[in-house]
């Protein structure tokens, strides 16, 4: 019995890798997310810094994140990476919607239900925190399965003082900020971008 929940677990771990999540044991940890979190200054483009690793960014570089203004509650989502090894741009088209505050929901399809984008912290003009969260059914073994972003406005991220400071932040939600976990997201030398800087 004991063997074959590890096998169970482990089946869900393999599961949570290639599905761009962190698959934990338990239920969602409780978190506060931005306090008046205002949609018109967290607009424009965003800089992917960090990312749980997963199987579609894998082999993405150079992410970013633009978001334009549709109306008071919902954006534009333009999600635009460098797949490195086809040497491709890949961009997802979507929308936004401010559903409590800062706890939004993003979908790239209209078929297709709104998915969670919480901001857990952002100042706007330099860094946010990206994080959502979905439970399992209530069964015989309960666990989650976590996204998380960091986004930064410029490439070059955020110093590492300021870096400490919102993985901190993480650490008070119990929510992992191993490095084996949320991978660095690289930014230097971009197609077609930072050539021309
Ligand atoms: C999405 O963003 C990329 C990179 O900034 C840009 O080249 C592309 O034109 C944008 N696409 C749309 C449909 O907005």
């Amino acid at each position: 019995m004991a063997s074959c929940m590890v096998v169970v677990i482990e089946v869900l771990c393999i599961f949570g890798l290639v599905s761009s999540q962190i698959v934990t044991l338990g239920t969602c940890p409780q978190v506060k997310v931005q306090e008046n979190f205002d949609l018109n200054k967290y607009l424009g483009k965003w800089y992917e810094n960090r990312r749980y690793a997963n199987w579609f960014s894998l082999f993405s570089n150079c992410v970013t994140a633009e978001y334009s203004k549709l109306s008071e509650t919902s954006v534009k989502v333009n999600n635009t990476g460098w797949l490195y090894l086809s040497n491709e741009i890949s961009t997802a088209i979507g929308n936004a919607v401010v559903q409590d505050g800062a706890k939004l929901g993003v979908r790239f399809s209209e078929f297709a239900p709104f998915g969670a984008y919480w901001v857990l912290s952002t100042d706007y003009t330099s860094h946010s925190i990206v994080w959502s969260c979905e439970e399992s059914p209530k069964g015989a073994i309960q666990f989650n399965s976590q996204y998380l972003w960091i986004l930064t406005r410029s490439p070059k991220g955020v110093s590492e003082t300021e870096m400490d400071r919102l993985f901190d932040i993480l650490h008070g939600y119990g929510i992992n900020t191993d490095i084996r976990k949320l991978k660095p997201t690289k930014q230097t030398n971009c197609f077609g971008r930072n050539m021309k800087m």
